[in-house]
């Protein structure tokens, strides 16, 4: 039978031991759909996968990992897809309960299965994935919401990230003075090259700790959490609307009700995993391809071969990574 390449977590003794295998069908988990995959990409819930931290992927038995994946359908038993559709995947159970990004094949629900639209390459469609689809939920529902970009500056926290850094061009793309707010004071150039107008240091947010700040932005999106949330809301203008996307430092929050009851701020939940309902994929998708498609991605996506995979998920939690990696699995279709 046909091998294939695949990079798999086993958990022993309870901690992950990842490894590059030889697998054929018969080892991949059940799905209608087959899919060759051309490119995955790393996130950070990947390298957690990997590395065992937060226990996000399944424990039973092993699992290919890759929560995103583009590739082209071989077969499928779901009439909605034909051999040689261009298709992209991401979120749901891939990468942690169903066999991921990280090989040759997938065989996934015809219900997770996005086909590409038009104007997206395979290798962009990964350039973009569960990042791109964070960051285009965040502008869809900021200008949703009445957040125009005469209203004044729009802050991104964890701007050099996979989900900050195409954020910053989206909202670019669309009109805003946006303003990165990072740590990684080397990367100022690279900011302004894909949309930043304003540069802040995490310190320039967090040294003014009053639970109302003077207001600084109209609107913002936080990637990071815990403090930075707490920081963003305290410097949005009167009525100013806040996207929350990320959790970088963790889940817990210390704030206070001020900006809420005296400054009648909103704040907007951010979230892409299973229950973004597949029209609303589907739009974002199509918005991706269109008016939220990021003028520098080139620049914000770097391939990587297949091989370094592993070598490269530590980087996730060194904070070294800018913008987003994406792996080159399989077929070096465009
Ligand atoms: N809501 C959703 O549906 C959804 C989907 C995907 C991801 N996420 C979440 O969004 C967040 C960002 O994801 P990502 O893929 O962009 O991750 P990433 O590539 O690792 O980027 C996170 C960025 O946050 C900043 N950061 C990291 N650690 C920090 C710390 N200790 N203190 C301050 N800033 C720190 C860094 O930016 P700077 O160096 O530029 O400051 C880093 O580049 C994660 O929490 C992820 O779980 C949510």
């Amino acid at each position: 039978m046909k091998t294939f390449k695949a990079y798999r977590v086993h958990t022993i003794g309870g901690k992950p031991v990842c490894k590059f295998e030889q697998l054929t069908m018969d080892d991949l988990d059940k799905g209608d759909v087959v899919i060759e995959t051309a490119y995955s990409a790393i996130t950070y819930k990947d390298a957690m996968a990997a590395r065992g931290v937060g226990k996000n992927v399944r424990t039973d038995r092993p699992c290919v990992t890759g929560v995103d994946l583009s590739g082209t359908v071989i077969s499928s038993a779901d009439p909605r897809f034909r051999e040689g559709d261009k298709v992209a995947v991401t979120n749901y159970k891939l990468g942690v309960n169903q066999d991921g990004g990280y090989a040759d094949y997938a065989r996934v629900p015809g219900d997770w299965v996005v086909p590409l639209p038009n104007g997206l390459s395979l290798y962009e469609a990964m350039g973009l994935g569960t990042s791109g689809l964070t960051a285009a939920l965040a502008v869809d529902r900021l200008e949703k919401a009445g957040v125009k970009p005469e209203q004044g500056l729009l802050g991104v926290s964890g701007a050099t990230g996979g989900v900050g850094s195409l954020a910053v061009n989206m909202f670019a793309k669309r009109g805003f003075e946006v303003a990165a707010i990072s740590g990684k004071k080397d990367q100022e150039g690279f900011l302004r090259k894909i949309g930043a107008s304003k540069i802040l240091s995490r310190e320039d947010l967090l040294t003014d700790k009053a639970p109302l700040a003077p207001p600084l932005f109209a609107a913002a999106m936080d990637n990071v959490g815990g403090v930075y949330f707490d920081r963003l809301a305290a410097r949005l203008q009167p009525y100013g609307k806040l996207a929350v996307a990320g959790m970088a430092v963790g889940a817990e929050l210390s704030t206070s009700v001020l900006p809420w009851v005296l400054r009648a701020v909103d704040v907007l939940g951010i979230n892409v995993s299973r229950q973004l309902h597949m029209d609303e994929r589907k739009r974002l998708w199509a918005r991706m391809a269109t008016d939220l498609k990021p003028d520098h991605l080139a620049e914000i996506s770097r391939p990587i071969p297949f091989e370094k995979l592993d070598e490269t998920m530590d980087r996730f939690f060194n904070v070294t990574v800018v913008g987003r990696v994406v792996v080159e699995v399989g077929s070096k279709a465009p």
